[in-house]
């Protein structure tokens, strides 16, 4: 851990440019403990936004996990702005915190603001998503999921269900261009398909990972293409929004159109409970008490392993246990 002495000065040293810059501190933006309890790991955690209700689930699980493991958090939602999660970094590293972590919303441009991390002895962790640089110390490891397994596990599905089909097409709804999902789950998906010449896709649009643009992009893609047998929605968020789509133009969702999705809400189990989507491939938010396993050891100077990836099933119309899921937590 980090020089107790050294942190407390940082925090007034903090305190004292925001008092001149802006005429007080911001009370949200100084942990109420910092002094009390000089003990405690201070983690920086900075989220990308509130999407959908997996990164809803995901910051739950961050908030509660900090409280059980006893780690003081300061948390910034950056609302989809990769700006604001630059200017979180940069107030983490201004308070001395003992681990910066972070959810890249998209994976370039996070040289600068790491190397400042870096230079002040701070840990940085990627949390869900990974960034792109040619700088491998600039972060310490990446907690989260194997994206490329995912849009496999979405492939072999599309194999197994139409196995007896001669041609298949194929409408992909992306999530959020440049991110680390939406690269390597269309990537996975692609693996396993290519070569299989019944299979196109015939679309690829970016839903952005809301409901409402998958709805948008459901819409348009039903209008420009007559006939589309399969969709692949990278996350249950859009998916939600492509199936009102989908009955909205008179078709049901999972038998007219196969219906893929990433992600396990309750709502999208349930659909696919009701035949209204036919696979949904796990991709757990659940990572809290992992994240502050691993802030602990660094905070303590402990290396760490590099990737640390979560346990994630998929869940099929193939399935005959569905009905005895345990209720999901987001
Ligand atoms: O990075 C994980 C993805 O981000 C989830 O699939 C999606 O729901 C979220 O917005």
């Amino acid at each position: 851990m980090k020089n107790r002495f050294g942190k407390t000065a940082g925090l007034a040293l903090a305190c004292a440019l925001c008092l001149l810059l802006t005429g007080g501190c911001a009370p949200s933006a100084r942990p109420a403990a910092s002094v009390q309890d000089e003990s405690q790991v201070l983690l920086g955690f900075s989220q990308l936004g509130s999407e959908s209700a997996w990164r809803i689930g995901n910051t739950k699980s961050v908030q509660e996990a900090a409280k059980r493991a006893g780690v003081q958090l300061m948390y910034e939602n950056a609302e989809q702005k990769q700006e604001k999660q630059i200017k979180a970094i940069r107030s983490f590293i201004a308070y001395q915190v003992d681990v910066i972590a972070f959810s890249p919303i998209v994976e370039d441009g996070w040289d600068n603001v790491l190397r400042e991390a870096k230079n002040a002895g701070i840990p940085v962790l990627t949390t869900d998503r990974r960034i792109n640089t040619s700088d491998q110390s600039l972060f310490v490891g990446f907690v989260g999921s194997d994206f490329y397994e995912e849009g496999r596990k979405a492939g072999r599905f599309v194999l197994r269900k139409m196995a007896d089909a001669d041609h298949v097409n194929i409408a992909e709804i992306s999530g959020t261009v440049d991110s680390t999902p939406m690269r390597q789950r269309g990537a996975g998906f692609r693996g396993v398909l290519e070569g299989d010449e019944r299979f196109t896709i015939i679309a690829s649009v970016s839903g952005d990972f809301l409901r409402s643009k998958g709805k948008e992009c459901m819409r348009e893609l039903l209008q420009q293409y007559g006939d589309i047998d399969v969709l692949f929605s990278h996350n249950d968020a859009m998916t939600l929004g492509a199936i009102e789509a989908i009955e909205e133009a008179g078709l049901v969702p999972g038998k007219d159109i196969v219906i893929v999705t990433v992600d396990g809400e309750q709502a999208a189990i349930d659909l696919l409970k009701q035949g209204r989507i036919n696979c949904v491939v796990e991709c757990t938010p659940l990572i809290g008490d992992i994240i502050m396993e691993l802030a602990k050891k660094l905070a303590a100077g402990e290396t760490i392993p590099r990737d640390t990836y979560s346990e994630e099933r998929v869940f099929t119309e193939f399935d005959t246990d569905l009905d005895s899921l345990a209720a999901r937590e987001y």
